[in-house]
């Protein structure tokens, strides 16, 4: 009996189950009524009364070890993967669905691709800022109302730190830095305390252009904005220029493009104009050539700024802004193949 002991101990040790099921078989065979370790129980009764007390020994070790395994068999298959020797793990995934690029992002690129092609080179600052760079360097008065609460994040008072709400700050860091000629392109994230609608969000994203250098006219602003916006917008496109005030730019001028959707022959997204609003602009202030350390009796520039999002609202007649920062797939699938 001590043998068939130790045969069965040996075979305990060495048995495997790939899943529940076969632990179950098991724990039948060995434990379950008419069982192995039962018959053994029986065989004990009829063996001589001297050997019992070492048999019984023996038999007790055996029972506790084949419910140890089998517990342990019934916690570990349940971890085992089936494993297919067909399965290629280096195979793509399918279906395969490359991601959508933001539409945003995609105007932002064409725009910035549009002033590589003129020269224009990218330059990015902090969306974290200074007064000095959203205001003061770019010409603000002290009392300006884009200084106010109502428009600006400040981050803390006492603290000059503030979201910047425009990228013109880029135009300050730069001519800190460089000195002419500069002809940068600037896009970025801004923030404004706005209340969130379809019309208006609290961040949204701009584009800012400056070129400064020796002569640098009115004329050659106008033809950059003609050039931008027939590539941006068609061949036919026709700009308009309207006197404005910015406090960094004199003269200033804010520029309206020939509607897009109705050829500037007037429809309800003009409102019946032929005409919609895309960007303002003008001949870089001297106040703000000098604040950043450009002599102004020897360069002039001019900047413009612009909003991707009304951009992107032209080009995708998107009508709620607030799908730019939702994030929802059904909307973002739309710009596949862009
Ligand atoms: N910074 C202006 C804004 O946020 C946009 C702008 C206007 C930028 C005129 C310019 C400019 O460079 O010349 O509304």
């Amino acid at each position: 009996m001590i043998e068939k002991i130790n045969k069965l101990l040996a075979e305990i040790e060495n048995l495997t189950a790939e899943n529940p099921q076969q632990a179950e078989t098991l724990r039948i065979k060995y434990l379950g009524r008419k069982g192995i370790l039962p018959n053994l129980m029986n065989d004990f009764r009829s063996i001589p009364t001297e050997n019992k007390h070492i048999a019984g020994q023996h038999l007790n070790k055996l029972k506790s070890k084949i419910q140890e395994k089998i517990s342990a068999l019934k916690e570990t298959s349940q971890n085992v993967v089936v494993r297919n020797d067909n399965l290629d793990l280096t195979r793509t995934p399918y279906p395969y669905r490359i991601g959508t690029r933001h539409p945003v992002s995609i105007v932002k690129k064409e725009i910035c691709d549009i002033f590589a092609r003129l020269g224009y080179s990218i330059a990015e600052g902090p969306e974290i800022e200074d007064d000095r760079h959203v205001f003061s360097a770019l010409n603000f008065a002290e009392d300006h109302p884009a200084r106010d609460m109502q428009d600006t994040f400040f981050i803390s008072h006492g603290q000059d730190l503030l979201l910047r709400t425009h990228t013109s700050s880029v135009q300050a860091r730069v001519m800190e830095k460089t000195q002419p000629p500069i002809r940068i392109i600037c896009p970025g994230r801004v923030y404004r305390n706005e209340a969130i609608s379809y019309r208006a969000h609290c961040f949204f994203h701009q584009v800012e252009a400056l070129y400064v250098d020796k002569d640098v006219s009115f004329a050659d602003l106008k033809q950059t904005l003609l050039f931008f916006s027939q590539e941006m917008f068609g061949k036919d496109t026709r700009i308009r220029l309207r006197p404005s005030f910015f406090p960094f730019t004199e003269p200033s001028a804010e520029m309206d493009i020939s509607c897009n959707l109705c050829s500037g022959k007037g429809c309800p997204f003009c409102k019946y104009t032929g005409w919609v609003e895309i960007l303002g602009c003008g001949m870089v202030d001297p106040n703000v050539l000098e604040n950043c350390g450009v002599d102004s009796s020897i360069y002039s520039g001019f900047a413009l700024g612009m909003g991707i999002e009304r951009i992107t609202n032209l080009k995708y007649q998107v009508k709620d802004l607030r799908l730019f920062s939702q994030n929802d797939v059904r909307f973002l699938r739309q710009f596949e193949s862009a």
